[in-house]
């Protein structure tokens, strides 16, 4: 099987491509990315040799060059997207430009080239805040920040072309992803890497929302489920079941590192802020998916492997990015 994969040289793009040479090692693999600030090839420098993956420099919004590359793909993996909520509350056009536009031009590309499988990744934020309760993939959409919206709009765009064009697409709405190789602008690697620094830990607001965690690897788990066994024109919810709250995260995270309490500095909230994420994911479990890790072993690894791989994430934090938010409603 010959995969094109998007903004596989993120976070979770370089996890799955990973896991997908590591479970298939006959499939073939092009990562198309654009190498935006979140883009960062070192993530995989493993595979950099492999005969059957190779890396192509693109922009999804670049109709004519993504066209070039889907042509010869079976199957379309689109993680590439504009992913943080804060960047998108200061300046929403790199979010609406490739979450909605680059996805509208894979689209297009991908009818042309009769694609057989179009999996579109997307978040749980699409469906807003909920209290109590969970969403289900039959729930409104509601988003609240600028990503998001960004995302639901995509989300729209793929189901209508299943509908008109019977394209073969699936989507799915993963919760907050933790594990190796994340920027560290996120809450966890964020935490983390500022703790070892002895900075401190900004936690907006009273620290009380609540995101459902689940590691990376169970998520590109799910997502090889879909990929092979979704039915497509549906949308799966993907959760690791564990909901915390973010004060709770963050002393959990200081305990494992042997850091003080006292760096926790609550700073004022972010703009428009989601309560709480929580989804039902039991249409996924009936195809067998079922998340592996449990939270506290798992994010014992995450701060373990972030502990060790200073050379990674170092350059990232040393390029400008906190002095960007210093600029920010973190005071
Ligand atoms: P990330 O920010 O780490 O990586 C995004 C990647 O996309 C980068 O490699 C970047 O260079 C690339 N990219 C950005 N714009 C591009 C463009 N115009 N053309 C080509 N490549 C481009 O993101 P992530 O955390 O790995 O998230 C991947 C996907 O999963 C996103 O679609 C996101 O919405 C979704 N998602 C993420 C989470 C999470 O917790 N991180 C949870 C649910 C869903
Ligand atoms: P984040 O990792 O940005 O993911 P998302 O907003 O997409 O869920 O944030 C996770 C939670 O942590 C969210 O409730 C916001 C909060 N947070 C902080 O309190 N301080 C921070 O510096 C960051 C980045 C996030």
């Amino acid at each position: 099987m010959k995969l094109l994969v998007t903004g596989g040289a993120g976070f979770i793009g370089s996890n799955f491509i990973r896991y997908i040479f590591e479970k298939y090692p006959s499939y073939k693999i092009i990562n198309y990315d654009k190498l935006t600030y979140a883009g960062n090839p070192d993530n995989l420098k493993d595979v950099e040799n492999n005969p059957h993956y190779k890396f192509i420099k693109g922009d999804i919004c670049d109709f004519k060059l993504v066209s070039k590359h889907i042509k010869n793909a079976d199957a379309v993996i689109n993680f590439a997207a504009e992913t943080h909520v804060d960047r998108s509350i200061l300046n929403a056009g790199d979010f609406i430009k490739t979450d909605v536009n680059g996805t509208f031009s894979l689209l297009e590309a991908s009818r042309a080239y009769k694609i057989s499988k179009f999996v579109h990744i997307s978040t749980d934020e699409v469906y807003g805040s909920i209290l109590k309760g969970s969403f289900k993939e039959t729930s409104p959409i509601s988003p609240n920040s600028p990503y998001s919206a960004a995302k639901a709009s995509s989300d729209l765009l793929v189901r209508s072309y299943f509908r008109t064009y019977g394209l073969p697409a699936v989507i799915t709405r993963c919760s907050n992803n933790y594990g190796p190789f994340q920027y560290p602008e996120k809450l966890i690697p964020l935490f983390v890497t500022n703790a070892l620094d002895g900075k401190d830990l900004p936690l907006y607001g009273d620290g009380k929302n609540v995101r459902d965690w689940l590691y990376v690897i169970d998520h590109c788990r799910a997502i090889d489920i879909v990929l092979h066994k979704g039915e497509n024109g549906e949308v799966y919810n993907i959760g690791g079941g564990v909901e915390m709250t973010n004060i709770d995260i963050t002393k959990l995270i200081l305990k494992i590192l042997g850091k003080p309490q006292s760096l926790i500095k609550k700073v004022s909230d972010r703009p428009g802020h989601d309560r709480r994420y929580s989804i039902d994911c039991s249409k996924l479990k009936k195809l067998g998916y079922k998340p592996l890790y449990t939270f506290e072993k798992a994010l014992k690894e995450t701060v373990k492997w972030y502990v060790e791989n200073e050379r990674i994430w170092r350059r990232l934090k040393n390029s400008g990015f906190d002095k960007y938010y210093k600029l920010q409603y973190k005071k």
